[in-house]
Order: C-alpha cells, then structure tokens, then sequence
C-alpha cells in the first residue's frame, strides 16, 4: 500500500500565522474553578505541530480555543492580522472557512452523505458550481487514496477510510491552518501513521498544522512539540 501523494493543487492559497497570546481559559466546576489552560504565547509556524499530554491535561481545550470554538478567560488568538477573539460569531464562522480545516477524533462526516458529497460539501456552501466541485472532489479523493470509494456511505467505510476521507473534506477550500485533535485516536497503528503521513504532507505543503494526540511517538514525528501538563503548555 503505497502512501497517497498530495499534488500541488491541494497547496493553501493564503497561509496565515497562527498566534496565541496570554491564552488562557477557566472553567467553572461545581464551587471552585478549573484552570484547563494557563495563560500561554506561541506563534505557531508552517509545518506539523504536536500538542502532546495525558489526558484531561488541556489539549482540546487550546485546540477548542485556536479555533474560535471557545472564548478564552484572558488572552488572543490571531490569524495574520485578524483577532478570531475580538469577533462576532459569524464574523469567527467568515474565518473559520476561510483558513481553517477541521479533523476530529469521530471523522464527523455527515452520514447520509456518500464520501464524494461529504467532500464536496464545504464547497457547496462556497458556491462552487457543481461540475467543478465534484472535480476537485474526486481529485482530493485521490490525493487521499479513495478514489474507489466516492460512492460509499461513511457507514460503509472502515476507520480509516472514513478519517481519511475527512481529511480530504478538511483540504478541500484549502485552508492555511488544519487543526485536527486526536485524529489517530481510533485508528490502529498502521492506519494512524497513514494518516499522519497525510499530515505531514499536507503541511509540506506549507500549511500550518496543529495535531493534538496523547501518543509521544507520534509526536515525535513533527516537526515541533508542545507538551501541555496540568494546563500549562512548554516547548521542547
Ligand atoms: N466545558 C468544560 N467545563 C468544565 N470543565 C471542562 C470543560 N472542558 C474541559 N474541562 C476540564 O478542563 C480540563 C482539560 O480538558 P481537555 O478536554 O482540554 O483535556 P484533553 O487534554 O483534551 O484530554 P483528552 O486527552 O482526554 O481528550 C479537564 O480537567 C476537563 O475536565
Ligand atoms: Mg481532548
């Protein structure tokens, strides 16, 4: 099985820094509070980003708040000169489709959908016209390895398959920034290193990849670390 080439078509158009000032969030818990993210800078740049830790250490937390879906106690999240925190929500939403790509842990692909439609969906909602939609679908397909499986229901995919087709989904507007929080979790050894391989290609190509996983080989295997413990995250 040879591992699936991502062409230059799939480059990002307009890569945009990642940046996290005194980011920090609190949660509220039962009287007291839980602090899930100490306050934390970093500029996140092209390339694959590990953030390793145990769990409940605050992974999904920073990854939640990187990408608008949460709002930080104190503290900013930057894509080039926008600041996602000083947004409205659909303002974030306007940011989020423009620059980001999305892979979670349950590949979340809409499940009445075949593979090829799951792909195609974020452009439909860009208002591609259907002919070149479905192009650039089954070219991402491809560059992912399935071109056999664009008809098949996620139900009707193995694990991962099913993960890859999302990363195919995340690519498809080609985003500068692709978060993907514990996307090997489900996967078996094999299956996970496939799919990093992807991410590691996708970030070659210039993107700004952020991995959230609890398994340090893995992480060994980018390009930088950030080890979160007890909601403080360090460098290697
Ligand atoms: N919405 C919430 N309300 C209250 N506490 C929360 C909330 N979300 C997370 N926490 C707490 O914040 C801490 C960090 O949680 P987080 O989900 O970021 O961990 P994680 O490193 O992603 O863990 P895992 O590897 O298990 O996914 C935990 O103590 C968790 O219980
Ligand atoms: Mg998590």
């Amino acid at each position: 099985m040879t591992a699936p080439t991502l062409t230059p078509a799939a480059r990002p158009t307009a890569p945009a820094a990642l940046r996290a000032e005194h980011l920090s969030r609190i949660y509220p818990s039962g009287d007291g509070q839980v602090q899930a993210l100490a306050p934390f800078t970093h500029t996140f740049p092209p390339g694959l980003t590990a953030v390793v830790g145990p769990s409940g250490s605050g992974k999904s937390t920073l990854l939640n708040l990187l990408a608008g879906f949460d709002t930080p106690t104190t503290g900013h999240v930057l894509i080039g000169d926008t600041d996602l925190t000083a947004l409205d929500e659909a303002a974030r939403a306007d940011v989020r489709l423009a620059h980001y790509g999305f892979v979670f842990q349950n590949h979340n692909l809409v499940s009445i959908l075949t593979a090829q439609e799951n792909v195609e969906f974020p452009l439909t909602l860009a208002g591609m016209p259907p002919r070149e939609r479905q192009a650039r679908a089954r070219e991402l397909l491809a560059q992912v390895g399935l071109e056999q499986r664009g008809g098949h229901l996620p139900s009707q995919l193995s694990g991962g398959e099913a993960q890859r087709v999302a990363i195919a989904r995340a690519l498809a507007r080609d985003p500068g920034i692709l978060l993907a929080d514990e996307p090997t979790g489900n996967l078996d050894t094999r299956t996970g290193e496939r799919i990093l391989t992807l991410l590691q290609q996708s970030a070659g190509a210039g993107r700004t990849v952020v991995l959230i996983t609890h398994d340090p080989d893995i992480a060994a295997l980018a390009d930088q670390r950030l080890h979160v413990r007890d909601g403080v995250v360090t460098p290697d």
